[in-house]
């Protein structure tokens, strides 16, 4: 019980700091990623995105937000603030009948390919 309060105070606090980050528009310096296709760790990245939007924007809005099957990630850019990584990416993606769009993700603070989270990129 006390462990999963401070555990769920701590992953508040984060989100804290998370958001803060970006709706402050801290800046790094921006690297785009090259060869983002055969990059294993941003595509991992790029899968977990989609699979987040599928838990969480599909049930938001399951009119407007289809469920979708992760394709590939085909631009990336790092921009490192304070010490964490900050992905921006474009994701192509598939609905159910085959039909690919792409969408673009800012996938805040990963700090290896498992954990992180990511937000519709919405500018
Ligand atoms: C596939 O589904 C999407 C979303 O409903 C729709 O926008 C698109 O027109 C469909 N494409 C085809 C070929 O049916």
């Amino acid at each position: 019980m006390m462990k999963s309060t401070v555990s769920c105070t701590l992953s508040l606090l984060f989100l804290t700091i998370l958001i803060t980050l970006i709706s402050f528009q801290v800046n790094g310096e921006t690297k785009d990623i090259p060869n983002v296709e055969s990059n294993k760790e941003v595509q991992e990245i790029g899968r977990d995105c989609i699979d987040q939007y599928n838990k969480k924007e599909v049930p938001r809005d399951p009119a407007k937000n289809l469920p979708l099957t992760f394709k590939q990630v085909v631009k990336a850019s790092l921009e490192t603030v304070l010490g964490f990584k900050k992905y921006t990416l474009k994701i192509n993606s598939a609905f159910h009948n085959g039909t690919i769009v792409s969408i673009d993700f800012i996938s805040a603070f990963y700090p290896d390919e498992k954990t992180g989270t990511c937000f519709l990129n919405v500018s």
